[in-house]
């Protein structure tokens, strides 16, 4: 039985020869405290064998990765013309293994993810430039390593479901995955 978790390494591999802009990303979505849809684009990682996202523990969305069993994720790659959409369980990644990947961050959200323990990510702020400053005057702790709100979730893919568009007269492919007792299930969706 195909696994959708290996279909979708190859395929992100494939898009990444072709650089495929959309090859490193994944869309996120959660449910707010109100009930809403919220999303955004994330960089999607590879963690060991697992995927995974970054984020910082003060933005909205890690209190809403609590509101629901799961979050949706959606990557999409344009130079195949490939969607996959994964119902993900979400898994707080070892400190251990997030520190030592906030080392190779650039010096920006390096200096962000500082900023974000007196301004927590997602708020509003005065003005840009009020911001610029704010965060140009910011002191950064010697050494340099990560503050306790950097974050990571590996995502444990539930169900996957793939589309690859077809040109001309012919169909769509669009199967789902699932999951039973750790086997993946395959089945044909009408496109
Ligand atoms: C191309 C791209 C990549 C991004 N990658 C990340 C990321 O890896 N982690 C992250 O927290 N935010 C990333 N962002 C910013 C998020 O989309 C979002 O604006 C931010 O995390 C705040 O989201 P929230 O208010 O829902 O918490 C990225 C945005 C773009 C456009």
């Amino acid at each position: 039985m195909a696994d959708p978790i290996a279909l979708l390494a190859a395929d992100r591999h494939r898009a990444r020869e072709l650089a495929d802009p959309w090859a490193s990303l994944c869309a996120v979505a959660t449910v707010t405290a109100a009930g809403e849809p919220a999303v955004r684009v994330l960089v999607l990682r590879d963690v060991g064998a697992r995927l995974g996202v970054f984020v910082n523990a003060t933005s909205p969305k890690v209190a809403e990765f609590g509101n629901a069993p799961t979050a949706a994720v959606l990557v999409y790659l344009p130079s195949l013309s490939a969607q996959y959409r994964l119902q993900c369980g979400l898994e707080p990644i070892d400190p251990a293994v997030v520190r030592d990947a906030w080392q190779f961050r650039p010096a920006m959200p390096k200096r962000m993810d500082w900023f974000y323990e007196a301004h927590p990510q997602s708020t509003p702020f005065a003005s840009r430039d009020a911001l610029l400053e704010a965060v140009a005057g910011l002191a950064l702790p010697e050494p340099l390593t990560a503050p306790e709100s950097a974050a990571g979730f590996a995502l444990n893919p539930l169900e996957v479901e793939r589309l690859e568009l077809a040109d001309g007269d012919t169909l769509h492919d669009r199967r789902r995955y699932a999951l039973r007792d750790g086997q993946w299930e395959e089945s044909a969706l009408v496109p």
